[in-house]
């Protein structure tokens, strides 16, 4: 009886819900609403994202794949695993690289002189650094502006005192800040190391305009910036021998610190944080376990009344 009332209620549930649906499916408003949300949802997302991430991407006639520049390939930098840190050798090295080569176009606005303390220099050697370059300070108390030697306090002086004098300076391109430029170029130091090792003659049917140089990794293969790093353009105060690859390498960690200065410690942080909630899930999993062993192993016992009339 039990059973054939509920087969009855569950066939007539399913039947009506069933129609329900086919009823929806077949209302012409419910498919237009449909097709008009999956059309929208694709525009919003191609608008955010560009295109699909299943559709292969479309190059227009005229565009070319060297427009996006060559794909730097990985390297194994000393930092790069989750328990490595910086080789402060190497950023000692790479700070060389760029005060001799690329300060005198590239500009580093967001590294103070302090920042080098107990990184790559001690506090003597950065502010004997520092105190070689004059910098204007004031006003005095005549309300005139004067020079003073640098403090560790004062940032890295920069090569151009505005856009304008760096673009004149380069034939109109402008030498960007490099303090973030590990972090603002997609393949980041993979990146940079590639497009200093980079240059190479243009291949046959390449034509670089006067004043440029051809480079694969650089988006569009023509870049106003020419090779600046040539074996044994700087001399290691380490003996290190400095060919381009190392002082290509060495630049690059250093301007990766520029980016990322909390780099080293967020790491150890990390590691401890992993530690310290890894043995806290232990403890309280171990916890919970001993708290729940009465309950769950308890056995429930279910003594029927006994029938007192019969
Ligand atoms: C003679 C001046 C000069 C020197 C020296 C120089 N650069 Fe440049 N650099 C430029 C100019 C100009 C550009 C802009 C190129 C462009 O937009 O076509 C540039 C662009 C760059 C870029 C950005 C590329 C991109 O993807 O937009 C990086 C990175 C860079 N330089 C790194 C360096 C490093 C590292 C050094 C030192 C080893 C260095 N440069 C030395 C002039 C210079």
């Amino acid at each position: 009886m039990l059973n054939h009332w509920c087969q009855v209620r569950f066939a007539s549930t399913s039947s009506a819900s069933s129609n329900a649906f086919q009823a929806a499916l077949q209302s012409r408003a419910t498919l237009a609403s449909l097709s008009l949300f999956t059309a929208g949802s694709i525009a919003w997302y191609t608008h955010l994202y560009g295109t699909l991430p299943f559709i292969g991407e479309v190059h227009a006639s005229g565009s070319h794949l060297s427009d996006e520049g060559l794909h730097p390939a990985a390297y194994p930098w000393s930092h790069k695993g989750l328990f490595d840190t910086f080789d402060h050798a190497s950023l000692r090295r790479g700070y060389q690289v760029y005060r001799e080569v690329c300060a005198a176009c590239h500009s580093l606005d967001r590294i103070a002189w302090r920042n080098l303390v107990g990184v790559s220099h001690t506090a003597d050697e950065a502010r004997a650094m520092a105190e070689e370059v004059e910098y204007e300070d004031g006003p005095n108390g005549e309300g005139e502006m004067f020079q003073r030697p640098g403090k560790l306090a004062d940032y890295m002086p920069r090569a151009y005192p505005n856009e304008e004098a760096a673009r004149a300076g380069n034939a109109g391109a402008l030498p960007p800040d490099l303090s973030l430029i590990v972090k603002a170029r997609h393949g980041g130091a993979d990146y940079i190391f590639s497009l200093l090792t980079g240059y190479i003659d243009p291949p046959a049917g390449v034509e670089i305009r006067d004043g440029m140089n051809y480079n694969p990794y650089f988006p569009g293969g023509a870049i106003s910036m020419a090779r600046v790093l040539f074996d044994g353009l700087v001399e290691y105060e380490d003996g290190t021998p400095a060919t381009t690859s190392q002082m290509a390498k060495d630049v690059v960690t250093f301007l990766n610190w520029a980016a990322e200065p909390e780099h080293d410690e967020r790491k150890k942080i990390g590691i401890k944080a992993v530690i310290l909630f890894s043995t806290l899930t232990l403890i309280s999993l171990y916890v919970k376990r001993f708290k729940w062993a009465p309950i769950k192993t308890r056995k429930i016992f279910y003594n029927p009344p006994v029938d007192k009339h019969h």
